[in-house]
């Protein structure tokens, strides 16, 4: 069974390398989908998110990595005839914005699930605003990012070491 794992991954987290390490090991193929969200202004740009994911998902053979540039993530998924949506949630502060979207996706494409996998506890409080911010402000992201990428993403906010 193929599955999508879309998300902004501005930049990918610990947290999202966990879930798709998981969804990886269940699903046969998983496509990670770097996606656009029209509530927020991306601070990498989409050539340098895909790196990093490419980066990130090197050691996985079934994994691949795409990009949605237009259009909606349920036609996406259909037309690569993937069954599944994989979302990772961390805390019922998620629920509510995943499970509308979850149903909004069904009613436009049902051959479409969506399904969610719990966030290991150690990531409950990662996100990728809280590692922007702590790079921002000179902070360590050590741990907070696959290893692979922490200097990128110090790179970008002038705090390489
Ligand atoms: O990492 P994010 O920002 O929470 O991811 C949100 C994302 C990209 C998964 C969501 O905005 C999305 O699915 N965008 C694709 C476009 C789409 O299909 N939008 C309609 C969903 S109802």
């Amino acid at each position: 069974m193929i599955a999508v794992y879309p998300g902004s991954f501005d930049p990918v987290t610990s947290g999202h390398q966990d879930i798709i390490c998981r969804a990886a090991s269940i699903f046969e193929q998983v496509t990670v989908v770097v996606a656009g969200n029209s509530a927020k202004t991306p601070v990498f740009p989409t050539d340098e998110r895909l790196e990093m994911l490419r980066a990130v998902t090197a050691d996985l053979p079934n994994v691949t990595v795409d990009v949605l540039s237009e259009g909606l993530l349920v036609d996406f998924a259909h037309a690569r005839g993937a069954r599944v949506i994989v979302k990772g949630l961390r805390a019922v502060s998620d629920f509510e914005y995943e499970f509308q979207l979850a149903l909004l996706n069904r009613s436009m494409q049902p051959s479409v699930e969506t399904m969610f996998l719990a966030t290991s506890t150690e990531h409950s409080f990662l996100s990728s605003s809280i590692v922007k911010e702590i790079a921002r402000l000179g902070g360590k992201i050590d741990g907070l990012v696959p290893d692979a990428i922490v200097p990128l993403v110090l790179r970008r906010f002038g705090r390489e070491r």
